[in-house]
């Protein structure tokens, strides 16, 4: 019998394992504490909540689609020519925009071993080969990605503070790898964790775009900003990046309500140094925790850290006792860290409850 020939997607999208959000809910728990997604611990400023309700009556218009307002907001607060500023639904797809336009079949897409699984899934989906280049101690490795870059690469992705296992690489090394890659290569550097990063040695990448037309910096408002539901993303790139993502960007990539919310958001510098100082005494807060209960911590620049349970089952078991207990965390097996479980930094309670359930976690289990 002939054969009837089906629609098939291009080569590599059948391969793609699709990214899993963090979980929300626990059977059997009526309030959960999430602390899966890395979301912010402290929730949107009020003022982005208020400025969000006012929309309600304005939804039957179509947005602003240059996000004028927006990219005014961002520029006046960061220092930032607005031209060069792009907007996304969530940085994710300022990601995919990016590969889209820039990789394709037979080209490269390069990132660090353990770096943000959305590079992977975007080459993948763009029909783009990826390339992951090995880390030293859960950091990107500067010379491992260099030695990867071949003919074929067009974007390398470094997240800075990397997720999931917060490490970031200093204003040195990033500058070291922009000098050691071709000039049409571009490098993407995703610092959606960067206002919580105050080491004096972070960079966020900003110079960096200044400097060099081949580097982007992307940032989002789903972090410290607690926007995640409203997904908005932006980026800081040199005119010609900015006039090819406006050029491939759906017309109204972000929603009215995203808009408004986000330069109310972007312009509570007093909120969000709130949220950073929270952020600032229960990060090592919890890391002493943990180690004191003998397991380790990876030292982290964002709102997270990874734990060490010593071993993969172990690790399980540890997701499954706090999933018990209606707190929900990260395993991060996908990102080839199965030993490891990702928490984020939440409110005073929630940190306390993850410390208490641990200790009672670490007292009945052998390691
Ligand atoms: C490093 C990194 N980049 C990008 C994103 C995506 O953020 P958004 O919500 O803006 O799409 C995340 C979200 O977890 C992230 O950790």
């Amino acid at each position: 019998m002939a054969r009837i020939p089906k629609p098939r997607p291009h080569a590599g999208v059948m391969d793609i394992t699709p990214y899993k959000g963090g979980a929300a809910d626990a059977p059997g728990v009526d309030s959960v504490i999430r602390l899966a997604s890395n979301e912010s611990a402290l929730g949107p400023s009020p003022k982005a909540i208020d400025a969000y309700k006012g929309i309600a009556s304005a939804l039957h218009r179509y947005p602003d689609g240059e996000a004028r307002l927006l990219l005014e907001a961002i520029g006046r607060r960061h220092g930032l020519d607005p031209a060069q500023i792009v907007c996304g639904s969530g940085s994710d797809e300022l990601i995919s925009l990016l590969i889209t336009a820039y990789a394709g079949p037979g080209e490269e897409v390069l990132y660090s071993q353990h770096g943000f699984l959305m590079y992977r899934i975007s080459a993948m989906a763009a029909g783009a080969t990826p390339i992951a280049a090995p880390e030293t101690d859960l950091c990107a490795d500067v010379d491992n990605l260099l030695a990867h870059v071949t003919s074929r690469t067009r974007i390398v992705f470094i997240a800075n503070p990397n997720n999931p296992t917060g490490t970031y690489l200093s204003t040195a090394e990033m500058q070291r790898l922009r000098d050691g890659l071709p000039s049409d290569v571009i490098l993407a550097i995703d610092a959606a964790y960067a206002e919580y990063a105050s080491a004096d040695n972070y960079t966020s990448g900003q110079s960096l775009v200044v400097a060099h037309d081949n580097v982007v910096m992307l940032r989002t408002f789903s972090k410290i900003y607690g926007l995640s539901a409203l997904r908005v993303g932006w980026c800081f790139a040199s005119p010609m990046i900015a006039d090819v993502l406006n050029r491939v960007r759906g017309p109204f990539n972000v929603n009215a309500a995203a808009q408004a919310a986000a330069v109310a958001a972007v312009e509570d510098v007093e909120f969000e140094a709130n949220v950073r100082a929270h952020n600032d005494r229960w990060l090592p807060w919890l890391a002493d925790e943990l180690v004191a209960l003998g397991v380790p911590t990876v030292p982290s620049a964002g709102n997270f850290l990874i734990a060490n349970f010593g071993s993969a089952a172990r690790a399980d078991a540890a997701f499954g006792f706090l999933k018990g207990r209606g707190i929900l965390v990260r395993a991060v097996g996908g990102y080839g860290l199965p030993q490891y479980l990702r928490v984020a930094i939440g409110r005073e309670d929630e940190n306390r409850a993850v410390a208490t359930a641990l200790k009672a976690f670490v007292a009945t289990s052998a390691s």
